[in-house]
């Protein structure tokens, strides 16, 4: 098939979720006639144990060949210890980096199911469907100068630089336009515009691209800091939210938790598209990490993975039907009562595997 898809399963539980992703790659090829051409390899500490770097180039090849990268999580703590160049996030950077992720998606919607999971009132998140995406390879934790140096009297100064230019602005906001058309079309961008060149740059840009291409998408400025408060106060007036990737770390951060556990968050991150095809690169991974507490214990949540897999059909293969109907499932597993540990109540306790039956039943 032309669809192709390197697989990275990582550190941790992350083969343990991948194995539950495996069954429904399994089931899109007999039931849904939609086959993958799945590369599998290493990355993270399982990769330094191997090949002694977190990302063999050999890996990389592949991810650029492939264009689609689905990933488990990395690390642990039998590689905290290792120098900077070698430990296993620097794999996931490394990916991020060559592949040109420049916008990273991170939905946070609530399931109807899990609306008690959630830390706010069940009114204010019932039917919360929200997309942030978080421009991710400029901005302050990139741009020069920075450093750290002596100035003198035993005084010491630490830089870093807020750098955006019109391109970095427009392709991310595109992205962000072109999501909104496809959801509820409205765009909140936010930035620091009173106190931040950078910020009025950004507003400027924002508003021009929408100007030229995006007039039939509602468009709205925001302040970050107001931004964060009304996604506690009332986040269901947001659809698609752009905004830099210092700001958009946060938020992001914020509204997961709008949405319960860890264990359902899935998340994107896209590149260039090329002018022949049209297709973006693009990386799919879970939002939580390598759980080394509960890992080889077989209880990890797998739904995370499962839904960066549908992210992946709807985003890298045009395949939106298939992932309507995976998204559903979950639903519908959800709220007959199945639960991993980590979501807590519900009426039948399962492991990753049993999510992984209940889906497939489901499906
Ligand atoms: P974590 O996300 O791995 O775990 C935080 C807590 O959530 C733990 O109690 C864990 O058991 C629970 N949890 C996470 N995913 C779960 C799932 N699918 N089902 C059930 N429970 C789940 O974050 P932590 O503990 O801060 O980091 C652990 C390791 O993961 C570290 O080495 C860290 O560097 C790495 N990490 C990797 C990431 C990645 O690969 N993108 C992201 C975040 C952390
Ligand atoms: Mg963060």
């Amino acid at each position: 098939s032309n669809r192709t898809m390197l697989m990275l399963p990582g550190d941790g539980i992350g083969p343990e979720v991948m194995g539950e992703v495996r069954r429904v790659i399994d089931w899109m090829d007999k039931r849904r006639h939609v086959s993958f051409d799945v590369k599998e390899d290493l990355v993270g500490g399982s990769a330094f144990d191997k090949h002694g770097t977190p990302l063999a180039d050999k890996t990389m090849q592949d991810a650029l060949d492939c264009g689609v990268v689905l990933l488990g999580a990395v690390g642990g703590p039998k590689w905290d210890n290792l120098p900077f160049d070698k430990k296993p996030e620097r794999g996931l950077l490394r990916l991020r980096k060559e592949m040109q992720l420049f916008a990273n998606l991170r939905p946070a919607k609530c399931f109807d199911a899990l609306v008690e999971a959630s830390s706010l009132k069940p009114e204010i998140v019932r039917g919360l469907d929200i997309m942030i995406v978080r421009e991710l390879t400029g901005g302050v934790y990139f741009g020069e100068p920075r450093g750290i140096s002596d100035i003198g009297n035993g005084e010491r100064r630490g830089v870093n630089t807020q750098v955006y230019t019109t391109s970095e602005i427009r392709r991310v906001a595109a992205v962000a336009f072109e999501l909104a058309q496809k959801r509820g079309n409205k765009v909140t961008s936010l930035e620091k515009a009173n106190v931040m060149e950078s910020g009025v740059l950004w507003r400027e840009e924002v508003t021009k691209l929408h100007q030229e291409k995006y007039k039939d998408v509602q468009l709205e400025h925001m302040y970050a800091d107001n931004g964060a408060m009304q996604l506690v106060r009332a986040p269901k007036q947001f659809d698609v939210m752009v905004t830099d990737n210092l700001f958009g770390d946060i938020l992001s951060d914020a509204a997961a938790m709008l949405t319960g556990s860890l264990g359902m968050l899935p998340s994107a991150s896209l590149g260039a598209a090329d002018p022949a095809t049209g297709r973006r690169m693009a990386l799919f991974e879970p939002v939580h990490g390598s759980a080394p507490d509960i890992s080889g214990k077989g209880i990890a949540n797998p739904l995370a993975t499962i839904q960066s897999f549908s992210m992946a059909l709807r985003y890298a293969y045009d395949l939106g039907a298939d992932a309507d109907l995976i998204d559903q499932a979950a639903e519908n597993v959800l709220k007959s009562g199945v639960r991993t540990a980590d979501l807590g109540g519900g009426s039948a306790k399962v492991g990753t595997t049993g999510m992984g039956d209940a889906l497939l039943k489901e499906l």
